[in-house]
């Protein structure tokens, strides 16, 4: 999603807020609270500049974001999301705490279930929490005499932790601390504790060697790096997570040449000849890495959704939107599936990937990190 204008002006603010509060408000059946709420936000926006979120809004608000967010696959659920308002935690410490909280909860003893967690939004133009992270959980990438071990990704932010003082253990799955900024003091850093911590071993349901590959995965994806906008407020915390596609892990994270790379590793495994693309190798390995994160997630009793499954949902989806009156939106791009992308009907279909809002955006990333990205020419 591109970026949209981080700040508004007070007139702007309040085109957004109308244009929200209508939506909001009909969906939920309270059409005759319309006209009182805009007045006193209005009011609001007049003495303070800015508005508050009421508990309802801020949790509506937010699964219509899910809703509109054109690049999710994962939208069946929408309705499901919990929130946790955090937006009292005034320390970096607080926050990272309430990202703990939000990483077991979300968890559920691996019954996942859709959370997002929100932190004070922008005032008057003035960031007042960020999370250095691309996630919650994620695995440290070191530049070394022998290339990058870990997560190839992270190089930028291992670095920038290492310059603050962290130090990994060097393995490949070492997990990142977390990085809170509070307005524009310097950010702080918190290891993340064992208890909010899950991971699953990977292995494969015939074949024993895989587990030689020492590869594993965390449990809950949980975007950290994107803005929450809800009726022009901006939520630059707001930390989301659903249950990983396995696809996401088997066919992207482990598998991408530019990040694990493993597809060569598991085909030698298999016995397949990597000289001649013509064997198909590539492909085989990606199944069989696909199926084992499964089987693994399965076993463990970590939810997880295969690509075909989730496809079926969103087919869903599209059907309940279309019978609650709702144009569906979405990046083709993103919502096929990194693999077999044709045995699944978003294949056939076009998307309108107009942005609505609420949604999620991509925030710049703080410019200590993109300058060592591009250092590093990526
Ligand atoms: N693709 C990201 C990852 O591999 C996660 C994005 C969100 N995914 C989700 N299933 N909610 O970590």
């Amino acid at each position: 999603m591109h970026e949209s204008p981080s700040e508004y002006s007070r007139r702007e603010l309040y085109a957004e807020a109308d244009a929200f509060v209508r939506e909001c408000y009909s969906e939920l059946g309270r059409e005759s609270e319309i006209e009182d709420r805009l007045d006193e936000i209005a009011d609001e926006i007049e003495r303070r500049g800015h508005y508050d979120h009421t508990a309802f809004e801020l949790e509506h608000g937010a699964k219509m974001a899910w809703r509109n967010s054109n690049r999710c696959i994962g939208r069946l659920f929408w309705q499901q999301l919990t929130v946790a308002d955090a937006r009292d935690c005034e320390t970096a410490r607080e926050v990272h705490e309430a990202c703990c909280t939000h990483l077991e909860r979300a968890r559920n003893g691996g019954n996942i279930k859709p959370l997002l967690t929100v932190f004070k939004p922008m005032i008057d133009g003035d960031r007042q929490v960020r999370l250095w992270n691309y996630e919650l959980l994620r695995y440290a990438g070191y530049r070394t005499a022998d290339g990058i071990v870990g997560d190839p990704d992270e190089v930028e932010l291992t670095e920038y932790c290492q310059s603050r003082g962290w130090e990994g253990e060097g393995t490949r799955f070492d997990i990142l601390p977390h990085v809170v900024q509070i307005r524009d003091q310097e950010p702080e850093l918190f290891e993340v504790p064992e208890s909010a911590v899950g991971e699953v071993r990977l292995r494969h349901p015939e074949y024993a060697w895989f587990e030689d590959l020492g590869l594993r995965w965390y449990d809950v994806p949980v975007v950290s790096n994107m803005r929450l906008e809800i009726g022009g407020i901006h939520y630059t915390a707001a930390p989301f997570s659903g249950w990983y596609v396995s696809t996401e892990i088997g066919a992207r994270n482990l598998a991408d040449e530019d990040r694990y790379d493993m597809l060569p590793a598991v085909a030698e495994k298999l016995g397949l000849d990597t000289g001649d693309d013509r064997t198909l190798w590539k492909d085989e390995a990606l199944v069989e890495l696909n199926r084992a994160v499964l089987h693994s997630f399965a076993e463990d009793g970590v939810q997880i959704v295969d690509h075909h499954t989730v496809t079926d949902q969103f087919e869903r989806f599209e059907e309940k939107e279309a019978a609650a009156g709702r144009e569906v939106t979405g990046d083709r791009a993103w919502l096929l599936p990194p693999m077999s992308s044709a045995t699944t009907h978003v294949f056939e279909n076009d998307y309108d990937n107009t942005v609505k809002k609420p949604n999620f955006f991509y925030r710049n990333p703080p410019a200590t990190l993109s300058e060592r990205r591009e250092s590093l020419g990526r």
